[in-house]
């Protein structure tokens, strides 16, 4: 049997170009290797989101219709849906009682998240407890490896002090969790700040070729360069990081950031032949989502079936738990 490997996401919105790079190319990948269960953490959506609950199922099907698009496959990893399996709920109270507050006010994320939503009251309990669910999320499987992003490491070692603290009290039960990072180049977003929604400066896996089109147009690119013959600079400029990410013709790259170097090359022809290595390898990604949308009662039914298999699981695990807590009436 592979080692297992469990990771989720938010259902806040569409995916764009960022969630691919940093997480779904890696969850296609790991595929291959590992027995995958990859979740729609819709629970995890509420704790900064909770006025507002209205989209999370329509993202969550969405989200999961991007998902098979960039070939996460669900003949061969489990898809399931966080709510839908409420043993996570449950793990996550008996944490609880053995988690210090202070281990989770000094997460980094948590203040972070506090400043920079400064418009949503993050006062509530679950926010604090976000890492704390995420614990349960993944140890309720035995994962062995969590597939995140950089800004996730400090979770995934609240994770483990958490288990050692449980164990302590109650004996082994759980596996610990490692983070599995690969270097995913952090793309920026087309004003070369962080790429995110709430900036609107995305690429989305649902975008169309115009669309694509248009927005490299519009990209930030080396402000010094306000003629074609002006010598560019390639380094950090993100359309030259969106080329070395996207565009596999090395030969059209290498001559293009020459040329830039130069100034012999209009930013015109730089971002047209961008937009058309982003739309080749959106279109078999796009091609897949449709399909999958154009069923969405499909999707319902594989969630609802992953959630089945991983509840079986889940069920399994809170036996040994309960056990290990002399919970057993
Ligand atoms: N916190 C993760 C993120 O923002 C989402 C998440 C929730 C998650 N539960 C998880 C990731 C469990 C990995 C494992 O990206």
């Amino acid at each position: 049997m592979n080692k297992r490997v469990v990771s989720g996401m938010r259902p806040t919105g569409k995916l764009h170009l960022g969630h691919l790079v940093g997480a779904l190319e890696n969850w296609e990948r790991l595929q291959a290797e590992f027995d995958c269960f990859y979740f729609v953490a819709d629970w995890h959506a509420l704790t900064s989101g909770y006025a507002a609950t209205s989209e999370v199922v329509s993202s969550a099907i969405d989200n999961v219709a991007d998902w098979i698009g960039a070939g996460v496959d669900p003949e061969r990893s489990t898809l399931f849906v966080q709510s839908m399996v409420p043993e996570h709920a449950e793990l996550y109270l008996l944490l609880q009682m053995v988690t210090p507050i202070p281990w989770l006010e000094r997460v980094p994320t948590y203040k972070e998240q506090i400043e920079q939503l400064a418009e949503t009251d993050l006062s509530n309990i679950g926010f604090l407890g976000y890492p704390l669910l995420q614990t349960a999320d993944v140890v309720i499987y035995n994962a062995h490896f969590v597939p995140v992003g950089e800004d996730q490491v400090p979770h995934l070692e609240l994770s483990r002090e958490v288990v050692r603290r449980f164990h302590n009290f109650y004996g082994e039960v759980f596996v610990e969790p490692q983070a599995l990072l690969t270097p995913t180049p952090r793309l920026p977003g087309l004003d070369n700040r962080k790429m995110s929604k709430s900036y609107g400066n995305t690429i989305d896996l649902s975008d169309d070729e115009e669309a694509v089109k248009k927005k490299i147009r519009s990209m930030y690119t080396d402000p010094k360069r306000v003629r074609a013959d002006i010598p560019g600079t390639v380094e950090g400029n993100p359309v030259f990081i969106y080329h070395d990410a996207f565009n596999p013709h090395r030969d059209e790259v290498d001559d293009l950031k020459a040329r830039y170097r130069e100034g012999r090359v209009g930013d015109v022809e730089v971002k047209a032949k961008l937009a058309s290595a982003v739309n080749a390898m959106l279109t078999p990604i796009r091609e897949r989502r449709e399909a999958a949308l154009a069923r969405p009662g499909d999707i319902r039914d594989l969630l609802v079936d992953g959630s089945r298999k991983a509840r079986r699981v889940a069920q399994e695990t809170m036996e040994r738990v309960r056990s290990a807590v002399k919970l057993k009436y």
